[in-house]
């Protein structure tokens, strides 16, 4: 194959085409096709500008503008044929356009690089899937804050080790998660404000001769401003970087409410049942049903801390400015926040479908003598103990209870007074799960009030800023 002519690319400097195996391990079009949209972006921008400052003329401009477009609904339509001698996206779209418009096509090109060709296009992807992510998040708040509200006193078992420990408010559970995500917005909004410069104009690493307008080319391209040092604007992939961090945190967020779904659906636990929609049955066992949309949604975090660490190795050690290395910093990305997406999309539709199994939630919050702690704040605050000792009278009630095999609240009045002689029946009002929820009232506890009404903040909010797009 190498007696091919060489790519027309750059073709003066080279007399053969590479080989084979060159052309495999070379080319990105593969995957980097993802970026057409964005890459037309760039060069739709480049372009206008280019003219703008006399570099090209305006008729040369609105040939190219005009083949991008064309090349543009080639693609969407698919039809557009990729090839993978033409290597990547940039040039594959580059020579389509040259079979549109001709010669004309040859000047786009002036002042730019594949260097910050790509590292604009990557910039612009991975700022489209934040915004999109962004939104996706806000779709999983609305289903859980839904929850919540609905479910502001239906009572649950909280769990410290997985064993029961105090008991708390299913909506309270779910809004936790809320809070998570809130957090997980948070950061990809931080990383999308530091992700939005425009490496544009960098060219290959050191600028150029050409009177072009970076600032245009960032304005049209909705980025805040230009980055100031084309060294860096070719070369870093930290925007990547941060938008995986937060990708990776999100999904183990994801992770954990999953996990918990699968344990929750158990029969031996059986607090929900999730839909059919949600769930599979089993090729053999006639009785399964699985929750595998959790348990996809507990591992995709594989995948995606995958990519993040993928690429700080591909990063560690890189000598500025740019080096082939980088191009394995797409196809993991972009799986990244598919596989995300998938999760987003799944956890939502799983928790809309959620049916908490309220009689069970209520007898397993019951067990385990989880009032245990307000039996110990009760001592403290009606017989003005010290906490600690509080806590070993408790303990020894507790172990008054476990002898007798019955919960707490089913220990008689003389038992407890043979542990301590001045509890009074009044400790019993104490002992219910209910009471103890309601009692839960400092500021972010469990009390069903402090649910209710921070599930319906969230709703507001969310409302307000849906409002708002
Ligand atoms: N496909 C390349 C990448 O993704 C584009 C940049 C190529 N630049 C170069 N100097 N060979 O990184």
């Amino acid at each position: 194959m190498t007696d091919k002519p060489a790519n027309t690319m750059w073709g003066g400097r080279f007399a053969m085409s590479p080989a084979e195996i060159m052309q495999e391990i070379n080319a990105s079009i593969g995957f980097d096709k993802q970026l057409a949209p964005q890459d037309i972006r760039g060069s739709k921008a480049h372009a206008a500008m280019l003219a703008e400052a006399g570099i090209i003329t305006k008729s040369d401009a609105r040939e190219i503008a005009k083949g991008l477009d064309k090349i543009k609904a080639e693609i969407d339509a698919g039809t557009f044929e990729f090839s993978r001698a033409l290597e990547d996206v940039h040039m594959n779209v580059e020579n389509r356009l040259k079979e549109l418009i001709g010669p004309a096509a040859g000047r786009l090109h002036t002042a730019r690089s594949r260097n910050d060709q790509v590292a604009t296009d990557f910039r612009l992807f991975v700022r489209d899937a934040i915004d999109g992510i962004d939104e996706a998040l806000a779709n999983v708040q609305q289903a859980l804050a839904e929850k919540a509200e609905a479910h502001a006193a239906t009572v649950m078992p909280g769990f410290t080790h997985l064993q029961p420990a105090q008991p708390v408010t299913f909506g309270h559970h779910l809004l936790a998660y809320v809070e998570m995500i809130a957090r997980d917005r948070g950061r990809f909004a931080d990383a999308r404000k530091r992700l939005n410069e425009s490496p544009l104009g960098s060219a290959a690493l050191a600028g150029t001769s050409f009177p072009i307008d970076r600032e245009q080319t960032a304005q049209a391209l909705g980025f805040d401003r230009p980055m100031a040092n084309s060294l860096d604007g070719v070369s870093d992939r930290d925007f990547a970087l941060e938008a995986l961090a937060a990708a990776t945190i999100t999904a183990v967020h994801f992770s954990r409410l999953a996990e918990e779904i699968v344990i929750w659906m158990t029969p031996q636990f059986g607090f929900v049942k999730l839909s059919d929609r949600f769930t599979t049955g089993s090729s053999i066992m006639p009785q399964k049903r699985n929750p595998d949309a959790a348990e996809l949604a507990r591992a995709k975090v594989g995948r995606i801390a995958a990519a993040f660490q993928g690429l700080v190795i591909v990063m560690k050690g890189l000598p500025l400015a740019y080096s082939k290395d980088m191009q394995e910093d797409k196809e993991t990305t972009f799986d990244a926040f598919s596989s995300l997406r998938l999760v987003m999309a799944a956890m939502a539709g799983m928790i809309a479908d959620l049916e908490p199994n309220a009689e069970a939630m209520r007898a397993a919050a019951g067990r385990g003598y989880s009032t245990a702690t307000d039996l110990a704040d009760w001592l403290v605050r009606e017989l003005k103990m010290p906490f600690r000792e509080a806590h070993h009278v408790t303990g020894s009630i507790v172990k008054a209870a476990e002898a007798k095999g019955v919960d707490l609240d089913q220990l008689s009045l003389s038992d407890m007074q043979a542990v301590e002689p001045r509890i009074t029946k009044a400790v019993f009002s104490v002992l219910s799960v209910e009471n103890s929820v309601k009692s839960r009232t400092s500021y972010g506890g469990t009390a069903p009030q402090n649910v209710a009404k921070m599930a319906r903040q969230w709703l507001r909010r969310l409302e307000k800023a849906r409002g708002k797009v």
